[in-house]
């Protein structure tokens, strides 16, 4: 066991185990020997309270030893059958890992084949199929709700995924190869490229008018020229972004970080990180295959 560097920690525990049992039988034998007769008096063991208030010297009663045998027997059982002496393995051979491995091999045999029949399906099949539905969602609420949200709606930083819009696009390809490989989206920041913070605020506002926001005008016309030339690279020139690195859509008021004045030139300023860790490595392939269902059901269903 690897618990133990060596294999004297292993005999000095198993036999501080066995002297505690033993020690603990030849108290109870002890205390349990000698049976008061009817008549003779009781002694006390000296202990007075409240003036008059003495403790007999009573052995214990009958069936209360009896249960402390009983547990000293069960110890010497659990520990021939199971691990606990030391590095003694029992003769059962159980271990935690065993039995983990028991109740995932039988989890197989029961939603294995059930897993099977849809990964064989295509993706938009699978994400009308209610049973998958269902799977799919225990799924999610396991592993993604707590960045996403319970209800896929996310959260500020993290994208909701129910609302048609996409960062690196909703085809179930897409969605799949998210879940499989991750995303890192990121924004270096802006802030000397624009002219610091007067210059981000013009491009703020540029950015507002994208998307129909109040803006002003003049700060906008200026922010544009910096805009088509600094920003366009990534958002694009019409500042619909870029699925291919993640660069948001700026004209459809759906905002990641934040789309206020104040927002906008924090990530003009500071720039943008967002890290969506790949599953790949501890979801097998139906369980990608569902949860990609799941999420792409979730936008179907809006109708977007
Ligand atoms: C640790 C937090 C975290 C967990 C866990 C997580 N995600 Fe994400 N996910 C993100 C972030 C952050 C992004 C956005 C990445 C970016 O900004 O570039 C993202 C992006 C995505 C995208 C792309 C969205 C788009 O608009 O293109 C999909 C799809 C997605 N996640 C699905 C899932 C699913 C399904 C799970 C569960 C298996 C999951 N995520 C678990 C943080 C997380
Ligand atoms: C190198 C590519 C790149 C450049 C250049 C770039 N951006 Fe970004 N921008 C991104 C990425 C990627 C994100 C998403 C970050 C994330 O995943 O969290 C982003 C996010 C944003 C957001 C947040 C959108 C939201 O929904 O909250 C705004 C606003 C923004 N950029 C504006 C700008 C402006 C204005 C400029 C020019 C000054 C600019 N970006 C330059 C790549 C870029």
């Amino acid at each position: 066991m690897s618990d133990f560097t060596h294999e004297a920690w292993s005999l000095y525990i198993a036999l501080i185990t066995v002297v505690s049992i033993i020690a603990c039988a030849v108290l109870l034998k002890a205390l349990s020997t000698r049976r008061v007769a009817k008549d003779e008096q009781v002694g006390t063991t000296g202990h007075t309270w409240d003036e008059d208030l003495t403790e007999l010297n009573n052995p214990l009663p009958r069936w209360w030893m009896w249960l402390f045998y009983i547990t000293i027997v069960f110890s010497v059982v659990y520990l021939v059958l199971y691990p606990g002496l030391g590095s003694f393995r029992g003769y059962l051979g159980w271990t935690s890992t065993g039995q983990f491995e028991d109740e995932v091999k039988r989890a197989e045999a029961r939603f294995g084949p059930i897993y099977r029949k849809f990964l064989a399906q295509d993706i938009k099949q699978v994400a009308a199929d209610p049973e998958a539905r269902a799977i799919g969602q225990k799924l999610f609420l396991n592993y993604c709700a707590q960045c996403h949200g319970s209800d896929a709606g996310g959260a500020k930083g993290f994208p909701s995924l129910r609302d048609g819009d996409w960062l690196y696009g909703g085809e179930p390809e897409a969605i799949k190869t998210s879940i499989t490989e991750g995303r890192a989206g990121l924004m270096p920041p802006q802030g000397a490229l624009v002219g610091g913070d007067e210059g981000a605020k013009d491009v703020a506002h540029y950015v507002l008018s994208l998307s129909g926001r109040t803006h002003d005008s003049l700060r906008a016309s200026r922010g544009k020229a910096k805009f088509d030339t600094i920003c366009m690279a990534c958002h694009g020139l019409d500042g619909k972004g870029n699925k291919q690195i993640g660069a948001p859509n700026l004209t459809d008021n759906v905002w990641l970080h934040g789309g206020t004045e104040a927002a906008i030139i924090e990530t003009i300023l500071k720039g943008r990180k967002g890290e969506m860790p790949a599953h790949k490595d501890f979801l097998d392939a139906a369980k990608i295959h569902l949860l990609a269902a799941y999420v792409y059901g979730l936008s179907a269903e809006t109708g977007k």
